[in-house]
């Protein structure tokens, strides 16, 4: 099969074109139609579900994983919730052996601690000069960058035109909207990019205030920060499977919060949200919504959340939302039919990371929020000639000119057709998988393909894939191609004929929350064929 997917034309029609000439052509002009994707997808997704021969994932007890126990709502002053950092997990960047295209011995020793140490004497010597060692981590990096799965980064971009500006320490130092009297800043972009977003989110001029953000997790924290400040004796609402950001803020600001336990496919437990909010009547409800979870990329229900809001009869001014975007929130208003995230609704901030759908060299993001709200945290500054609304002091200038860059170049049609790629080729990703007889899964709205952990570590670090207990996940960003996926599947194969099938780990182990019939279709079932048992 060839690698396909949707583009537009200038009048927003549904266009064809092969995977390749989309990934690279992004911001090109569109050319020749070639096959009809949404047919070939539609078969090849029938394929799958058609899929007769595989048998229902069933836990080993051999009941239906359905059943699986709800588990408690976790206060968060006494226990440990959300998901875990990816970083802290393991080493993603581990090099093997087994790399494509491996670093020479010599190439790995210049990169070595030895060799990069710093003299901290007249008398120390060198072994490499700064130049040897930058062409091999050049080699490193490039070998790295086109075998990775598991990270939702975009690493598909081209800013060399921008590279003249890093000449300059550009700093947005203060509120992206009130100048400081530092001149060699980016303001009039970072302005803009918070137009588009503005835009993006249907929220009017006037009414809205944000800035470019380090990455997703300072735009969280800034939201939590708006939602305490507004909320002072709030409690915070929001899923097990949320990132570790946001209860990460609701400790360092001290709020309550609450972790509530999710649906299998890692949307919050709605009934369990509205029994929470209602035994705490007396307090103000903060709620972060996840616009794509971490793991498993899933999207809570944003008007079912506005709906027990309703339902519980809490006004208005006794609710805050936080939108935590990260991946999806960038992705959902270029994807047709989908639930609209937006300022319409009674929804006040909204966190996106740049480096993630966009691509961009190095990690920032987006924060918008409504304007009322950052009243609440500003201050004047003297020193600064602006007013202190944002997490950090100095702010990186260049993030804003690249984000800009991307977006001016891309286009929304650039965009579409690069979020397109993700969903279709991630399709495609789960066929070839769950052909191979392995389990996955793939949640609607989504990217990110879910399988059971391979019980080989080295194909983990190799294409670095995130792990938790006993699934992995692929994110299925724009440089990841038909092609790849191939090769990598070929490569889960060997493995699994070689060292055989992860077990899951417990009865309520995220493999065996693969299993459960929510997520609808078929699944491969992993009990019964462990080679390694
Ligand atoms: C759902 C979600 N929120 C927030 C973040 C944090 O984003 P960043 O890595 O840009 O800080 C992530 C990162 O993966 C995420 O998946």
């Amino acid at each position: 099969m060839t690698g396909m997917s949707s583009k537009y034309n200038n009048d927003g029609v549904a266009m064809t074109m092969t995977v390749e000439q989309s990934r690279f052509k992004s911001t090109a002009p569109i050319e020749d139609v070639e096959e009809d994707v949404a047919a070939a997808v539609a078969a090849a997704t029938v394929a799958v579900e058609d899929d007769g021969g595989v048998t229902h994932h069933r836990n080993h007890d051999n009941t239906d994983s359905d059943n699986i126990s709800i588990d408690e709502v976790l206060d968060l002053n006494t226990a440990k919730a959300g998901t875990a950092s990816p970083w802290a997990v393991f080493d993603a960047w581990g090099a093997g052996d087994a790399m494509e295209h491996p670093l020479t011995a010599e190439e790995e020793n210049r990169l070595s601690v030895e060799s990069v140490k710093i003299p901290t004497s007249k008398d120390e010597t060198v072994p490499f000069d700064e130049t040897s060692i930058l062409a091999s981590y050049d080699k490193l990096l490039k070998q790295r960058s086109s075998v990775h799965f598991g990270y939702p980064y975009n690493l598909m971009y081209n800013h060399e035109e921008l590279y003249d500006f890093m000449r300059y320490s550009i700093n947005n130092l203060g509120d992206p909207f009130i100048p400081s009297n530092y001149g060699v800043h980016s303001r009039q972009f970072e302005c803009s990019v918070i137009d588009f977003f503005a835009d993006l989110w249907k929220i009017d001029k006037g009414d809205y205030w944000g800035y470019v953000t380090t990455c997703g997790t300072e735009g969280n924290l800034h939201g939590m920060l708006l939602a305490r400040e507004c909320h002072p004796d709030g409690i915070l609402y929001s899923s097990k499977e949320t990132h570790y950001s946001i209860f990460k803020a609701a400790r360092y600001y001290r709020m309550d919060a609450k972790a509530i336990p999710t649906l299998p496919q890692g949307e919050i437990d709605y009934d369990i949200l509205a029994s929470e909010i209602d035994k705490n009547r007396d307090r103000p409800v903060i709620i972060n919504v996840n616009i794509g979870t971490t793991v498993k990329g899933a999207v809570d229900n944003l008007d079912r959340i506005l709906r027990i809001l309703k339902m519980l009869n809490i006004p208005r001014e006794r609710f805050h939302i936080h939108c935590d975007g990260a991946l999806v929130a960038m992705m959902m208003p270029f994807v047709d039919y989908a639930p609209e995230i937006s300022f319409r609704k009674p929804i006040d901030s909204i966190a996106v990371s740049g480096h993630k759908m966009l691509g961009c060299p190095m990690p920032c993001g987006i924060t918008l929020a409504r304007k009322e709200h950052v009243k609440n945290v500003e201050q004047r500054i003297d020193y600064l000639n602006s007013v202190d609304t944002t997490i950090m002091g100095s702010r990186n200038g260049q993030a804003a000119l690249y984000l800009w860059y991307s977006l001016r170049k891309k286009g929304v049609d650039g965009i579409q057709r690069d979020v397109v790629h993700c969903m279709e080729t991630a399709q495609y990703l789960r066929q070839k998988i769950s052909e191979a007889g392995m389990t996955c899964r793939l949640n609607d709205l989504s990217c990110t393909v879910v399988l059971e952990r391979p019980m080989d570590d080295r194909l983990i670090k190799r294409w670095q894939l995130a792990c938790e207990e006993d699934i992995a996940h692929v994110v299925v960003m724009p440089n990841i191609t038909i092609e790849k996926i191939d090769k990598f599947v070929k490569e889960l194969v060997d493995c699994k004929n070689e060292f055989g099938r992860i077990e899951a780990k417990h009865d309520d182990s995220p493999l065996n929350k693969l299993a459960c019939s929510s997520w609808g279709g078929n699944v491969v079932a992993p009990v019964e064929t462990f080679a390694s048992v």
